[in-house]
């Protein structure tokens, strides 16, 4: 079962000693400051968000429709999900045409609507890019797969048969979990990371290099505001395929990130794009080491702004659980790499993971509202741009189906025919995905208590969470206290509060096994904030003197009570 997983699954944990600096005020005249530092990000799955012609599918004329709802959240910056021409394999991770709109999610005029509604709201739109591998559908690869001479045989990777099997690489989704594919048209393999549907383009081809400028510069000439990059850490390829080691998937970064000449063709796209307009990029993934990390997205190296980590949310998957002593411990080792130099992404969700309050709070009716804000609070406090994903901002629920009949990830459908073909643990398997299928947060967004969450009056394509009738956007607008309206006001804090942005971070009662406590300083500002991250009432030391802290926002109405936290407690307090 393991073998079928995704990534997302199976990274593991980076040991790292933790390295606590002094206190250091930081200063805004030093600081480098960037829009995209500044922003918070909203991520919007499309097919999900919501249906504007009841076909059961979301669509771009669906998210015109709200536009307002979006600019009322406060944030800055909408990613979208793959939106291009895409046969669906995964989900429009598998793009047919990079120049075209999906048929179900509309045509070109609607995506000018889209980001013409957005600019004039003053939201700005970064895209994915998914370059790592097209579709097997595309124009490239019919014409590379044809014949062994055809002019784009080498935008992807083939392995003649006669040389016998190519040496083994792992796919993600990969039925056998087997990366190489057999052509009988050719008589050779290609490479497939992901599904076979999802063959690897060859970044060593020159050729590829500059169809991959092409198509930013399309997108960037309409007027988009940047590239979120889809598993861009693994495009470069020793084309010598090497063998790796037994068990090199358990570590897969460290085999398929960073390969050679990564940097040389970033730094080419940044010459020949990115330098050319004021566009924010951001790679998934960040190699396997913090170094990896800086020399990715330091600016003096004129590469990237900013990559997102995943020791974060794979936490999550630790062997036997984590605690929060483990969660403070990677923010923290983070947080202290990058305080001088080097911008990163904060997340704890998105369409690759569970749903943030079912991953990392509490679900469970008394607390699901509690520690959802709890979270909340967290991401828009910590430094580093956070990417929110929609529906979070509800506090929205994995669904957690049992019939395999109601997944729709080709992740999740493979790795179960993998475990039904090796006769494997059916039972195991469908408990891990109950928890951790990333379905779990692509149901239908839940927008009211009328059928389908509003979503759709279709059949949608997943179905809805039966929690919408009490879990919706239109009760919880009405509710100054619901999530929706916390989300609100913790986004508009993080605007108006430069030092919850740039402002040093510092972990304070580290030891604390049920407080997350720590500061933010800026120029003399300093704020502090508690997060109790357990079901039960908790205390954080006594050496914080709060007598003339002043609360700035808490996500429980009745008075807080000085060094005790009840269940999930969140308090921001300025110091000063
Ligand atoms: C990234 C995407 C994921 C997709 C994969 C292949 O990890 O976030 O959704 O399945 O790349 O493109
Ligand atoms: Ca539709």
């Amino acid at each position: 079962m393991k073998k079928s997983l995704p990534i997302f699954i199976l990274l593991s944990l980076i040991c790292c000693k933790m390295a606590f600096a002094q206190a250091v005020q930081s200063h805004t005249d030093t600081i480098d400051r960037k829009w995209w530092k500044e922003a918070v990000v909203y991520q919007i799955y499309p097919r999900s968000f919501k249906d504007s012609n009841n076909d059961g599918i979301g669509d771009l004329k669906g998210i015109i429709s709200k536009l307002d709802y979006i600019k009322s959240l406060g944030v800055t910056v909408v990613w979208l999900n793959p939106i291009y021409s895409s046969p669906n394999d995964d989900n429009g991770y598998d793009i047919s045409n990079y120049r075209n709109i999906m048929d179900v999610f509309g045509t070109m005029a609607d995506f000018d609507a889209l980001l013409k509604g957005l600019h004039d709201r003053h939201i700005k739109l970064v895209m994915d890019l998914v370059v790592n591998h097209s579709s097997d559908e595309h124009e490239w690869f019919k014409q590379s797969r044809s014949s062994r001479t055809n002019p784009y045989r080498d935008y992807y990777h083939w392995w003649p048969a006669e040389k016998g099997k190519p040496t083994p690489r792992y796919s993600f989704f990969d039925i056998n979990s087997d990366a190489w594919k057999y052509d009988s048209l050719t008589n050779s393999y290609y490479l497939h990371y992901f599904s076979r549907k999802q063959p690897d383009l060859n970044w060593e081809n020159p050729k590829v290099r500059t169809e991959v400028d092409d198509i930013m510069k399309f997108w960037l000439d309409k007027g988009i505001d940047g590239f979120r990059m889809d598993a861009f850490q693994y495009v470069a390829k020793d084309t010598t395929f090497p063998v790796f080691p037994p068990g090199y998937e358990k570590n897969i970064n460290k085999y398929y990130g960073m390969g050679p000449h990564l940097h040389d063709y970033i730094k080419e796209m940044n010459t020949n794009v990115f330098s050319k307009y004021d566009i924010m990029t951001v790679a998934e993934g960040a190699g396997s080491t913090l170094e990896d990390a800086h020399n990715l997205v330091d600016a003096d190296r004129h590469e990237l702004n900013m990559a997102y980590h995943f020791e974060g949310v794979d936490i999550t998957n630790k062997p036997g659980g984590y605690t929060l002593l483990d969660l403070k411990q990677v923010y923290t080792k983070w947080d202290k790499d990058f305080e001088d130099k080097g911008w990163l992404a904060i997340f704890m969700a998105n369409h690759d993971n569970p749903r943030m309050v079912s991953n990392f709070g509490n679900d469970s009716p008394g607390f699901r509202d509690l520690s959802s804000k709890m979270l909340t609070t967290f991401l828009m406090t910590m430094r580093g741009t956070p990417y929110y994903y929609n529906g979070d901002e509800l506090g929205m629920t994995n669904i957690g189906f049992t019939d395999i009949k109601d997944y729709r990830d080709v992740a999740a459908l493979n790795g179960y025919k993998h475990v039904v073909n090796t006769g494997g643990d059916v039972q195991h398997y469908m408990q891990e995905l109950r928890v951790r299928s990333r379905d779990n947060s692509r149901t239908p967004f839940q927008w009211d208590s009328s059928e389908n969450a509003g979503f759709t009056m279709g059949t949608p394509w997943i179905k809805v969470n039966p929690n919408y009738t009490t879990i919706n956007a239109a009760d919880e607008d009405k509710d100054p206290n619901s999530c929706l309206s916390y989300f609100r006001k913790m986004v508009s804090l993080r605007k108006v509060n430069l030092v919850l942005v740039y402002g040093k971070y510092n972990l304070v009662d580290a030891d604390n096994p049920n407080v997350y406590a720590y500061t933010r300083e800026l120029d003399g500002k300093k704020m502090l904030v508690l997060l109790n991250f357990t079901a039960k009432d908790a205390t954080v030391t006594s050496g914080i003197d709060l007598s003339k802290a002043k609360v700035l926002i808490q996500n429980y109405t009745t008075p807080i009570n000085q060094n005790h936290l009840r269940p999930y407690e969140a308090i921001v307090y300025q110091m000063n």
